[in-house]
């Protein structure tokens, strides 16, 4: 008796495997689970042209995500002050950039649109009290990862490139303080002499931070608030009646 279960036992196991084949080769067989192989939901980057048992031959095959339009701002979260600072640069790149620069996708203008941004003083990511740590924080790191090869990490212009002669004429930002935000922004964005564009490395907010921390290089006093402020000055004026 308890032979014949397990006779029969196995028996049904084989008749149940060998009826999910066909005589299809390409054929998946009797599917138990169909909705574990094939997703109900619409792929986003794939369009098979069928959605459960409805084919629609018009989609098939067709890139269904389309890539976003030109000029669209990336941006991810609910913070409306984010999206300022991710805004497009006003002055598009001069047209010698795109040689000299190996500028792409991008517009170009036949205005000495360097001098035009000088205009520009604006530093969309406001520095305050609150995020003031934060911002150099991140400078540093994105400064010393980015542009002190070239730069030195004292912003003096005396990067190991620059040192060892590499690239030459790096300027110590001291000299730079009179440059607008819209003028560093557009030096670091698209390029200047022998300093290449980051547009592709960094992104807006990145730029505007490392604005930040270039300020810092320039006058010890930028960014610090309230006693701390006072205390900066005391000690700038200190150091320059020693000199
Ligand atoms: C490959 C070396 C190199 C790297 C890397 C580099 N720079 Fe420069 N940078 C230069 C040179 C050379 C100049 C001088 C360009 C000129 O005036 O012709 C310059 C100029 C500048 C200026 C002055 C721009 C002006 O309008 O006069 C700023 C600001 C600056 N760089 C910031 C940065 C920042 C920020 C980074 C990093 C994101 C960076 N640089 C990365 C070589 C470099």
């Amino acid at each position: 008796m308890k032979m014949n279960v397990k006779a029969i036992a196995s028996w049904a196991i084989t008749a149940v495997v060998l009826s999910a084949c066909t005589a299809v080769p390409d054929s998946p067989g009797l599917e138990y689970t169909p909705d574990m192989y094939r997703s109900a939901a619409i792929e986003p980057y794939v369009d098979y042209g069928q959605i459960k048992e409805r084919v629609n031959p018009e989609l098939a095959m067709k890139m269904s995500a389309k890539v976003p339009p030109f000029g669209t701002i990336p941006y991810y979260g609910t913070d409306s002050a984010e999206v300022a600072i991710r805004l497009p640069f006003p002055y598009l790149p001069n047209v010698a950039f795109k040689q000299t620069h190996d500028l792409r996708g991008f517009d170009f203008s036949a205005d000495d649109t360097y001098l035009l941004a000088a205009g520009y003083s604006n530093n969309p990511y406001t520095l305050t009290e609150q995020n003031a740590d934060k911002i150099f924080a991140d400078g540093k790191k994105l400064f010393n990862a980015n542009c002190a090869q070239c730069h030195g990490e004292k912003g003096d212009g005396k990067g190991p490139m620059s040192v060892s002669g590499i690239f030459s004429g790096v300027p110590d930002y001291a000299d730079k303080k009179d440059l607008s935000n819209g003028q560093i922004f557009y030096s670091i964005y698209y390029g200047k002499g022998a300093m290449g564009s980051h547009a592709s490395i960094l992104n807006k907010k990145e730029i505007w931070t490392l604005i930040h921390y270039i300020r810092k290089f320039q006058d010890a006093n930028y960014g610090k608030f309230g006693e701390a402020a006072v205390v900066a000055d005391s000690a700038t004026v200190a150091t320059a009646e020693k000199k």
